[in-house]
């Protein structure tokens, strides 16, 4: 038998709903903010994004998916998709009127990253891209999208922000961070090599030791000029002024060089260390660096496995909010109470252990398994025609008569 490749995976019954359930929420929302649909090859020439992620990204200096075709052209699988959509844009020559565009995409990504819980070598994405809109008003609108996406989809997350400049204040903070870089020793090689290429995304690396070498880094924040500074402000206060929570992060450069002024993540923490569920921001540079005179772009990307994981997990508790433990705490119970169990079956779902044990212990499995109910069953109760309930989210236990039993859980919140 054949194996799919390692990092891929089959979207499969559960797993296929979940993922038309996200796609759609995301189609809805951003409707709403008139964006349409766009679809864009899944591969490109390699020089793509070689120019616009950039060289000193891990995704282009080692998670490439490159090959050469029959005609010896270099191509990649596309690692993401705002280069895509530039390149689009400009094909299409928007950009000579300036045109306004608002689009949205989703579909398959390629990385070659080692596979772990939400890191695949072939992932989705649902994206945005924003063309011929300078005002900060479009970014704030991108973060307000995401802000709904996840409310919809029932999703906590944390939005880090940060500004990282324009080309008039940029080079300044280069050149002080340059400075403060070449004062310390011991980064890692990666940083090393960020050095060169884009100093700034030494701010990113998750190696403790660089972490520590980083502590009184030079901030961006001090440097930005008098517009940057007023849009980021800007920015700040409509999203407080609209119950938007975010926290604003000097370290956060995001890990592709095309981003200037606005950047932003959206993380969440239920699927193991603190994982990246959507990043963005604006990359006005981005339309010159790839062929345009000027223009604007601004957009972002949420990575769609990251969602299917938190939600099956809340599905996951939410199953387990109707559930019933039920235990015995002598053995010589298990007969006269499995009629019982059978009875319950018909409308609530069960679980029973088998195993005579102590009633803490019971309580802990029960705990741990997230149950709401449980029903416990000892020699003093069985005497008294009776069994012990607890309710497991409000803490209040009581004996209950068996007879009343099936009544009472039907009609009881407490
Ligand atoms: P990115 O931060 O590289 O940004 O990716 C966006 C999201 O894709 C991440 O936050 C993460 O949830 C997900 N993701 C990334 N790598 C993987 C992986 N190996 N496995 C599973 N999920 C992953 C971009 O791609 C930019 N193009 C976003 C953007 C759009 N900026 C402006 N417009």
């Amino acid at each position: 038998m054949i194996s799919s490749v390692k990092g891929t995976q089959d979207l499969i019954d559960k797993k296929a709903a979940l993922y038309e359930k996200i796609i759609k929420t995301c189609e809805e929302v951003a409707k709403n903010y008139s964006f349409s649909f766009i679809n864009l090859p899944h591969m490109e020439l390699s020089a793509l994004f070689k120019r616009s992620v950039g060289e000193s990204s891990d995704i282009v200096g080692k998670e490439m998916y490159e090959f050469k075709d029959k005609s010896d052209r270099e191509i990649a699988l596309r690692p993401e998709g705002t280069a895509s959509a530039v390149r689009a844009y400009l094909n299409a020559k928007f950009d000579k009127n300036k045109a306004a565009k608002r689009w949205f995409y989703h579909g398959s990504m390629f990385r070659y990253e080692r596979p772990q819980k939400g890191r695949f070598r072939e992932f989705h994405q649902f994206g945005v891209e924003s063309f011929g809109e300078k005002s900060v008003y479009e970014d704030i609108n991108l973060i307000f999208i995401l802000d709904e996406i996840f409310k919809k989809l029932g999703i906590k997350s944390t939005l880090k922000i940060n500004s990282l400049g324009c080309e008039a204040c940029m080079p300044k903070f280069r050149e002080k961070l340059i400075e403060f870089l070449n004062a310390q020793s011991g980064f890692c090689e990666d940083c090393l090599r960020r050095k060169e290429l884009n100093p700034i995304r030494v701010l990113d690396c998750k190696q403790e030791t660089c972490k520590n070498l980083l502590i009184k880094h030079p901030k961006m924040r001090d440097c930005l000029c008098e517009t940057c500074k007023t849009d980021f402000e800007l920015l700040q206060k409509v999203l407080k002024d609209n119950e938007v929570k975010f926290e604003v992060d000097d370290r956060l450069v995001r890990g592709l060089d095309y981003y200037s002024k606005t950047a932003f993540e959206f993380e969440n923490d239920s699927i193991g260390a603190k994982a990246a569920i959507a990043g963005g921001g604006r990359y006005d540079r981005l339309l010159q660096d790839l062929g345009s005179k000027g223009g604007y772009g601004v957009g972002f990307a949420i990575g769609i496995e990251r969602i299917m994981d938190i939600l099956e997990q809340n599905e996951a508790k939410t199953d387990d909010e109707n559930l019933i433990y039920f235990c015995i705490l002598n053995e010589e119970l298990l007969q006269d109470s499995i009629s019982l169990v059978k009875k319950l079956r018909q409308n609530k779902k069960v679980f029973m252990n088998y195993e005579a044990k102590k009633l803490s212990k019971h309580l802990e499995l029960a705990d741990s398994m997230n149950a709401c109910v449980f029903l416990c069953m000892g020699d003093d109760e069985f005497k008294e025609g009776k069994i012990f309930y607890k309710n497991l989210k409000s803490k209040i236990d009581k004996k209950i008569l068996i007879n009343d039993l099936e009544n009472f859980l039907w009609t009881t919140t407490a």
